[in-house]
């Protein structure tokens, strides 16, 4: 698999990804989407709007803003709590997390552990600066919310902080968001957007950013009916690699279970739980992605954030390691009593099946950044074919930035041109294309190949005399010739996938020319 520095290194190249602000040596942990990546990333989160909330009848969306009132953040114990672990080292003033240091050293699960007992392993390791081998400072908290002032003061009162996630403005929003949507329980409210969080050390590209995209939803369920999940058969059968605490305790690799087993067994306690990781593991894989590279693990005890009493992430197997693609936490009723507690308001609801005022549970919160989401899906696409030549990124076509590429077969032919502009002033009424006629038609398929676009269709000389054009198959290089009338419904059966490439026209071999 190709390293995460080389990916940056490809996307850079490609125009999918660059450094923010490079021209001035570029800003750790802040990334812009070039031509290509900010159309990959548009088509990847209008796939989890579809499947999340448009393909739902029980899940509503909101847009929130990024800043929001600084009490929020006092409620939601953000601002008391939200902190990594930062060890300083004492001669160069370099700045790690803790945890990272020790996990990447000592090889050992280090999120959740307290200053003191990272302190601890250090100084016992004899841990020291990985650039300058001075000593370490103690280990200490840092609060990740990075602030703001709003209006001309900067005072006390004035200051602000951009969200570290998504999900409070759903909390805050929620009396609104029900009565005018007017939602019963079970529902779910879903959001993506900007969060920001002053990371100490930001790395592995896209993964650890300061700024970054999440999608989330809080899944609201009466809290005497959190085992009553309606959908839950239409997963029971579905299988993934499940991680608990009691496997990681017992130091025992990973197991492949289906939902069902993890319930009969207790490994995971409640249905909403258990039918939410299968519902965003089978997301992914709708999408292309390997489902044998996920898995679902259980915090253990002391690696929870403050407001979960039980977490799953949904991992993947990245080149530098397992990594969380989606924390799911059982935030119980905690975050909707907080903000009662300090606005005053009532956020209880009237719930018409039971007769009863309840205060909603959000038993699993299906919450997951954009960016890492995105970086799967390039890890999964991309292909080095030694044959080829060149990369072949093999995008899902949902995701493909352009569906069709048009090419004249040669680029000083004013007929074949003429016709090409033709064929592709009518198939960008239809789907996102794109013309090129620079250099020669070998050159021009593996710019195709390299960009992700699933089906190229070339204008040659016989399509002069027959009206039909051929196309080519990113995956397979195989090339069929397809009749101008029927060139659309077939493109468009090819991308719904509702139509095997091989039966998509008459087989063509170019010649060794072309
Ligand atoms: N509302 C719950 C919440 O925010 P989280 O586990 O802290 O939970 C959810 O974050 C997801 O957001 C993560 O699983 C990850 O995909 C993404 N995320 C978090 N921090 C990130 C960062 N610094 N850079 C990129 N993505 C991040």
């Amino acid at each position: 698999m190709v390293t995460i520095d080389e990916m940056a290194a490809f996307c850079k190249r490609k125009g999918i990804i660059f450094p923010s602000s490079e021209i001035y040596g570029g800003l750790a942990g802040f990334f812009d989407y070039g031509p290509l990546g900010s159309e990959i990333k548009k088509n990847l989160k209008d796939a989890w709007w579809k499947y999340h909330v448009h393909d739902r009848e029980d899940v509503v969306g909101i847009d929130g803003s990024i800043i929001l009132h600084p009490k929020v953040w006092e409620a939601s114990g953000h601002l008391a709590n939200f902190d990594d672990i930062m060890v300083e080292c004492m001669k160069c003033k370099e700045r790690y997390r803790a945890d990272q240091v020790v996990e990447e050293l000592l090889n050992i699960h280090a999120a959740g552990l307290k200053p003191e007992d990272l302190t601890k392993l250090i100084k016992e390791n004899h841990i020291r600066c990985l650039k300058c081998k001075g000593e370490f400072s103690d280990a200490k908290p840092f609060n990740m919310m990075f602030q703001t002032f709003i209006g001309p003061l900067q005072t006390q009162e004035a200051r602000a902080f951009l969200r570290p996630e998504t999900a409070q403005n759903i909390f805050v929003d929620f009396k609104s968001i029900v009565e005018t949507a007017r939602l019963k329980l079970p529902f779910g409210i879903a959001q993506m957007g900007r969060s920001f969080r002053n990371e100490i050390a930001p790395r592995n590209f896209l993964f650890r950013c300061r700024e970054f995209e999440q999608m989330e939803i809080e899944y609201f369920i009466h809290p005497s009916k959190l085992d009553d999940c309606p959908y839950l058969k239409d997963v029971l059968n579905h299988k993934l690699f499940v991680f608990s605490a009691e496997m990681q305790t017992k130091k025992q690799p990973h197991q492949e279970l289906s939902i069902k087993e993890c319930l009969d067994k207790r490994i995971i306690t409640t249905a909403w739980h258990a039918y939410w990781l299968a519902m965003e593991h089978q997301w992914f894989v709708s999408l292309g992605a390997d489902a044998t590279k996920f898995r679902i693990r259980q915090h253990v005890s002391d690696e929870k954030s403050h407001y979960a009493l039980d977490t799953w992430d949904l991992e993947y197997e990245f080149p530098f390691g397992w990594k969380e693609l989606q924390g799911m936490a059982n935030r119980t009723d905690y975050d909707l009593k907080q903000h009662m507690k300090h606005s005053g308001k009532d956020l209880s609801l009237f719930d018409e099946d039971t007769k009863q005022k309840v205060i909603p549970h959000v038993v699993a919160e299906p919450s997951q950044g954009v960016d890492r989401a995105f970086l799967v899906f390039l890890f999964n696409a991309y292909h080095e074919d030694k044959q080829r030549g060149n990369v072949v990124l093999k995008l899902h076509q949902r995701l493909a930035p352009f569906k069709i590429g048009v090419f004249p077969l040669l680029s000083n032919r004013d007929e074949l041109l003429t016709k090409a502009r033709e064929v592709f002033q009518v198939l960008r009424q239809d789907f996102p294309a794109l013309y090129d006629k620079s250099g020669s038609i070998g050159r021009r398929y593996a710019r195709m190949d390299e960009m992700g676009t699933p089906y190229s269709v070339t204008i040659d000389f016989d399509s002069l005399k027959h009206n039909d054009v051929t196309v080519r198959d990113r995956d397979s290089t195989k090339q069929v010739r397809v009749k101008l009338a029927e060139l659309k419904d077939t493109l468009r059966k090819l991308l719904g996938r509702e139509l095997p490439f091989h039966k998509a026209g008459t087989p063509y071999e170019p010649s060794a020319k072309e």
